[in-house]
């Protein structure tokens, strides 16, 4: 077993009657058992860390497997002084995990935190097609992908092409919060990305991780005034071409009066996807559902009609693909007209 499959193991095994059924572990047979293997594989997975040199240890008590997972994900952080330390698990979601880390001496930050991505096969994708119509893929560095076999890959979801449209995803966030970030936007400043992880600023402090909106009651006055500044920044990602894609109180956080906007994987062009212009009101919908909840009123159709046209989009009605049923004679004609 390598890594890699540990990374994969991990993720399936939150406690210890899951690990017990996926190793194929009879409950009742001698614990032991189990330890000493594991026990066998852990030997040799660390010696190959330390043959790599300056090992990289965190204070964060992680579990066997996670952490084995999160010196996979984080060791290029540490080498690259980027982190010195992993303080705690911050939030273990469906997509990734979040972590808190204690910047490194390349960084002038009080805290980072680290996303993680799950990986490729155990995440649930967010039905990620309707997202990436009209995106160009992105490798690693997310630079746009052209090499024929990577574009074929993914076109075949072979292995190797579904290894890529991860990293494409990945990247996506990346260069989005990188995007945005520089425009000015509310999001949490970007420092670093690797294969599998992301590492940007930390909302909180020490103690405490800041909060997403849906956790939080507002006052009117202070509702108000956080809403403007949502639509602000609805209006710089128009600005910039990019429509968020899964926004909502889920995605802002919340921190001493202030709102950071997260979770860019999915974000969508709005000139090039057909589903634009509703997945655009659908993210508009979904904050003025919250606060609405916090005594804000407003007009959702009207305000994600008004922000869209007035970066130049047409509101159009989306055209739902209809396939051909050669069986049905109205279908019949219809196809023989095209042909
Ligand atoms: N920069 C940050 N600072 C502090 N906490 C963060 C930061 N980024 C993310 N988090 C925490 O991690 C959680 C998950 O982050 P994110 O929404 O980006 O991932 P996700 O893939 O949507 O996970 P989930 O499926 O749980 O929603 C957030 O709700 C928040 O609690
Ligand atoms: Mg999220």
């Amino acid at each position: 077993m390598d890594t890699n499959d540990y990374i994969e193991f991990y993720n399936e095994l939150d406690d210890e009657d899951k690990l017990n059924s996926h190793l194929g572990i009879d409950r009742r047979r001698p614990y032991e058992q189990t330890t000493k293997k594991l026990a066998q594989e852990e030997r040799s997975f660390k010696h190959a860390q330390d043959d790599s040199g300056d090992s990289f240890k965190f204070s964060y008590k992680a579990a066997r497997f996670e952490e084995w997972w999160l010196l996979d994900s984080l060791g290029a952080f540490y080498e690259h002084k980027w982190i010195s330390d992993v303080l705690r698990k911050v939030k273990g979601g469906k997509e990734a995990s979040v972590y808190q880390c204690q910047p490194g001496a390349e960084v002038d930050a009080p805290l980072l935190a680290a996303k993680i991505y799950r990986p490729r096969m155990l995440r649930n994708l967010k039905n990620d097609g309707e997202y990436r119509i009209g995106r160009v893929d992105l490798d690693q560095d997310g630079g746009a992908l052209w090499k024929a076999r990577d574009i074929n890959a993914i076109a075949k979801r072979t292995s190797y092409g579904e290894e890529v449209r991860h990293q494409s995803w990945i990247a996506y966030e990346f260069v989005t919060m990188e995007k945005l970030y520089h425009a000015g936007a509310d999001v949490p400043r970007p420092y670093a990305k690797e294969k599998n992880a992301i590492l940007m600023e930390f909302v909180g402090d020490a103690g405490t991780a800041a909060p997403p909106l849906s956790h939080i009651s507002l006052e009117r006055d202070e509702a108000k005034q956080l809403f403007e500044r949502i639509i602000r920044n609805i209006d710089i990602m128009l600005a910039n071409d990019r429509i968020h894609g899964d926004l909502s109180a889920y995605n802002i956080l919340y921190w001493e009066g202030e709102i950071k906007l997260i979770d860019f994987p999915q974000v969508v062009l709005p000139e090039a996807n057909p589903s634009s212009w509703r997945i655009f009101q659908r993210d508009v919908v979904r904050v003025c559902q919250y606060f609405s909840a916090q005594g804000v009123s407003c007009n959702e159709k009207k305000l994600a009609a008004d922000l869209w046209v007035s970066h130049g989009h047409k509101i159009f009605k989306e055209v739902e693909p209809k396939y051909l049923d050669p069986e049905k004679p109205e279908d019949r004609r219809a196809w023989e007209k095209q042909e």
